[in-house]
């Protein structure tokens, strides 16, 4: 109940902005077609994937991810947003020339730093090894919004590869996307962490809606006990709603692939992992359309091009009216 008041106020504070922008034309905006112009996907879906404890296995199912798309052929652009100890690069066997950082620093553009992967995957790559750059001030943080939101691309999907825990530049990146993918294994450590950081997200910033995958697990069995044990403590003291996205097995092929800087998509197509990636990349797409609509969380990366297609919808809509 409190969840719906949230993302109905959210969802009315947007409107209402829109509307002002809208003014110029005097158009007005209504919930219905600011609802039609995200279904007609002129904006790109946008996720990150985050856990609480590190080396869960977010950077592989994010570089999986990607692959399982592009290669359904749609644009995908993956940020490695672990600023500071990335690594993107590194497991699909890249070598960038610039990263992240330069375009925080003013001296290039996302254009100019951007590279291509496998299957055309455009990479935002960040650096490695640089503590000083780790975390975000302020200023960056808005200036990065900025050069994201004039990006003049036309992504389907962005996947941001968040570093572990709750630091400031993780909020940042969470509170960005639409959806917030929380990866978890078994081990005992890392389902308390995966609770703690929903907490957190939930406490301050009234974040109500998460999607789980379980990873490193024995067996399907096994990542819906986890996924049960933390949905329900979940709802019942946070008034979270977990969503069940899917598992990834223990698999050593997929640890063959990274040793050989490749992913195991691409390397063993028919490893369970690989299996698992690509019905794990159908469900997440099914809860990202589904879900757009519904959640009232309004997207914060690509708002021009949500603004721009708003204005036109409710233009043309005028016109029509005329
Ligand atoms: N499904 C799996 N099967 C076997 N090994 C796995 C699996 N998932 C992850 N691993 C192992 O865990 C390691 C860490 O994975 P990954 O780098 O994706 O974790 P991470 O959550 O991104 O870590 P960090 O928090 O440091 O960014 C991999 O290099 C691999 O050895
Ligand atoms: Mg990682």
């Amino acid at each position: 109940m409190t969840e719906d008041l949230d993302n109905q106020v959210a969802t009315l504070k947007e409107l209402a902005r829109l509307q002002k922008k809208a003014a110029a034309g005097v158009v007005p905006v209504s919930s219905e077609m600011l609802h039609d112009t995200l279904s007609q996907r002129k904006v790109p879906h946008t996720m990150a994937i985050t856990s609480g404890k590190g080396g869960v296995g977010k950077t592989l199912v994010t570089v999986n991810l990607a692959v399982q798309y592009a290669r359904k052929g749609l644009k995908v652009l993956l940020i490695d947003a672990d600023l500071g100890l990335a690594n993107i690069d590194v497991v699909l066997g890249l070598n960038p020339l610039y990263t992240i950082q330069d375009v925080l620093s003013g001296q290039m553009t996302l254009e100019q730093v951007a590279i291509q992967g496998p299957f055309g995957i455009t990479v935002l790559p960040a650096a490695s090894g640089v503590a000083e750059l780790s975390d975000m001030n302020e200023g960056q943080r808005t200036a990065l919004m900025d050069h994201i939101d004039q990006w003049n691309a036309d992504f389907d999907i962005v996947l941001v590869d968040t570093g572990a825990g709750i630091s400031p530049n993780v909020r940042f990146f969470v509170l960005a996307v639409e959806r917030i993918m929380v990866v978890a294994t078994p081990d005992p450590a890392s389902v308390t962490d995966a609770y703690a950081l929903m907490k957190v997200m939930f406490n301050n910033h009234r974040v109500s809606h998460f999607d789980l995958v379980v990873n490193q697990v024995k067996n399907s069995a096994e990542a819906k006990d986890v996924y049960r044990t933390l949905s329900r403590v979940a709802e019942k003291y946070l008034n979270i709603g977990l969503n069940y996205a899917g598992f990834i097995p223990d698999d050593l092929m997929l640890v063959q692939a990274v040793r050989q800087r490749k992913t195991v998509s691409e390397l063993y197509p028919s490893a369970p992992s690989s299996l698992a990636f690509g019905q794990l990349a159908e469900n997440l797409m099914r809860i990202l359309q589904q879900k757009r609509q519904d959640d009232g969380r309004m997207v914060f990366f690509w708002r021009r091009l949500l603004e721009e297609s708003v204005r036109k919808a409710a233009a043309a809509r005028l016109s029509s009216s005329a």
